[in-house]
């Protein structure tokens, strides 16, 4: 449609475009001013930041701009700096002893912060992520212990495992003694009533007493004579009421004939010392440390 044929819409005296939908015209309005002078604007704005900033795809390479601009080179600064500062930390982890770390408040919070992740990371699915246990993990909130809760005998722990393939391993070996026929499920059962009595909770005196010359020479070795369990050994403390695999008569009965024999990996190999370090400050600290 040529420009003379064009009409004046009768509302407004604008001149229409011509282009009509359903009865609806076009007005053919002008762009604002100052809209025109940004996109003017933005059009100069990129011709200079091609010219001072990464910006065209070549075949193999791209534009470099003049301002040297490029993100991988601040993402592998920043790395560069991040793993520095690590560095200067893990140091001071490992050179320092368990005690300075846990003395100097600075110190601990880093070991702290560096421990709950290596936690999350390597020990939550046997301990659970805050450390409770679950039945065969022991718990390591509270303040029994099998193996010690000082800061080194954590470290101690974690470093050559329980029963592990470490050739240091702490170790030790509950006999099987119904699976190996070393005692009689009826002499089994009243250890298990003895053993409940160590607690207050056997309701039957007389097998307690058939029991108790078996304990001493059974058990007592490692559970001690008192029943309150030898680290050396890692033999829990039965007279406690806190049970690593259950306190109830059948379960003791089950403990006794087949033994348990847990098995805790051991990480000297596998964390550095710095990690290890951090680990045992983070579980002395999670409420049992002695
Ligand atoms: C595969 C399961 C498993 C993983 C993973 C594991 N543990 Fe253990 N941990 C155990 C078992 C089982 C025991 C108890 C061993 C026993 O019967 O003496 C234990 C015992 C311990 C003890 C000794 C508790 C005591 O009462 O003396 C500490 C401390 C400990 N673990 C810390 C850790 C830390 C820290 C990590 C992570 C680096 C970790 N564990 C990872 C299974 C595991
Ligand atoms: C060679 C040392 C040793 C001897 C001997 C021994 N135990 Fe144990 N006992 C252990 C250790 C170590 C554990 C820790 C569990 C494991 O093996 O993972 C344990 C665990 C137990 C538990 C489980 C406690 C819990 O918290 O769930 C019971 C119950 C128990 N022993 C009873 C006995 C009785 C009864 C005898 C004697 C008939 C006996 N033990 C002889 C070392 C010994």
């Amino acid at each position: 449609m040529s420009k003379h044929e064009r009409e004046l819409d009768h509302v407004s005296g604008v001149e229409t475009t011509g282009h009509e939908w359903d009865g609806i015209k076009e007005l053919d309005n002008p762009l604002p001013r100052w809209w025109l002078w940004i996109f003017y604007g933005c059009i100069v704005w990129s011709i200079g930041y091609w010219v001072v900033m990464p910006a065209w795809p070549l075949l193999t390479d791209y534009t470099r701009g003049t301002a040297g601009h490029s993100q991988r080179l601040e993402v592998k600064a920043s790395l560069e700096a991040l793993k520095a500062d690590r560095a200067a930390l893990g140091e001071r982890l490992s050179k320092a002893t368990l005690q300075q770390i846990e003395t100097d408040p600075a110190m601990q919070e880093a070991a702290l912060a560096w421990g709950r992740s290596a936690f999350g990371d390597n020990c939550a699915t046997c301990h659970g992520s805050g450390g409770q246990g679950a039945k065969g993990y022991p718990n390591l909130n509270d303040d029994v212990w099998l193996w010690g809760g000082s800061l080194d005998d954590i470290r101690h722990t974690i470093t050559v495992g329980v029963r592990s393939t470490h050739e240091e391993t702490r170790t030790s070996q509950m006999p099987a003694f119904g699976r190996d026929e070393i005692l009689q499920p009826a002499e089994i059962r009243d250890l298990a009533e003895y053993v409940l009595s160590l607690s207050g909770r056997s309701t039957d005196a007389a097998a307690v007493v058939r029991a108790k010359e078996a304990f001493v020479n059974n058990c007592a070795a490692c559970h001690g004579e008192d029943g309150k369990g030898k680290r050396e050994f890692g033999a829990p403390d039965l007279t406690d009421g806190d049970w690593l695999y259950g306190g109830d008569k059948a379960t003791i009965v089950e403990t006794i004939t087949n033994s348990r024999s847990g098995v805790m990996p051991s990480w000297g190999a596998r964390l550095d010392a710095p990690t290890i370090n951090a680990l045992a400050v983070y579980v002395h600290a999670l409420g049992g440390g002695e």
